[in-house]
């Protein structure tokens, strides 16, 4: 499987593009807070900590078999980055990928998450002919499980403490959607048909 990123992913109101060396304060301002480190492994970043991992992000831009491709999130009315986001191919076999998100505080609630992801699953689907795209997140990180369940994706496990995590045990969803479940389900602006509606109660 191989593919590059030669342009910039457009939807209704963002811009999704390959990151870059200029990008270390952007990231920083959000992954050096703690409510962004919450349900990730990691504690908050430092600058130099994301200096050090910017250099291996700004080289997912394309894929030769399985691996990741990373994204910086921007609006399209408003330059500057917002947030990031991340396609990774994990069986070129079995053609499956996962997504992740994430997104300044200042920037949460107005769907941008759910627009940029809903972005990827047409990637993953389209261009990159996935059978299958997963995504996971702890469960008690509820906007990211209803970002999932907007573009309809379906909760297929709940992984109870089959981790450490932060000096406790994790909690895991994992949700997924088939390519076909996708396509009979997708709309023009590339989200599922519950990607239109504010109420996710089904993914609950
Ligand atoms: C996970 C995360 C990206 C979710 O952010 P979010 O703002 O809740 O998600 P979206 O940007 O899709 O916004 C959805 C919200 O905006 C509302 N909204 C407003 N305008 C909207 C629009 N035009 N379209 C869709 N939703 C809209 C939705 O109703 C929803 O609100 P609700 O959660 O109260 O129902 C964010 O919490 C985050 O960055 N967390 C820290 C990092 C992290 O945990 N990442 C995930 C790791 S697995």
């Amino acid at each position: 499987m191989k593919f590059e990123i030669t342009a910039p992913v457009v939807t209704d109101r963002l811009v999704l593009r390959p990151l870059e060396a200029g990008d270390a304060q952007a990231l920083h301002a959000y992954q050096s807070l703690p409510e962004t480190a919450r349900y990730h492994f990691w504690e908050p970043r430092s600058l130099d900590e994301i200096r050090t991992k910017l250099a291996d992000w700004v080289e997912m831009n394309h894929l030769e078999g399985e691996g990741t491709l990373a994204f910086a999130i921007e609006r399209r009315e408003e330059p500057g980055l917002i947030g990031d986001a991340s396609l990774r191919v994990t069986s070129v076999e079995a053609l499956q990928g996962t997504i992740g998100f994430s997104l300044h505080p200042a920037c949460k609630g107005r769907g941008f998450a759910t627009e940029a992801a809903g972005a990827l699953l047409r990637m993953g689907f389209e261009d990159l002919h996935l059978h299958r795209i997963f995504a996971c997140c702890d469960a008690r990180n509820t906007g990211s499980w209803k970002v999932m369940g907007r573009l309809g994706m379906r909760r297929e496990a709940h992984f109870r403490e089959h981790a450490r995590f932060k000096g406790g045990w994790d909690e895991e969803f994992y949700y997924a959607i088939l390519e076909d479940e996708w396509r009979n389900n997708v709309c023009e602006d590339g989200l599922g048909a519950r990607g239109r509606l504010q109420e996710t109660g089904s993914a609950r």
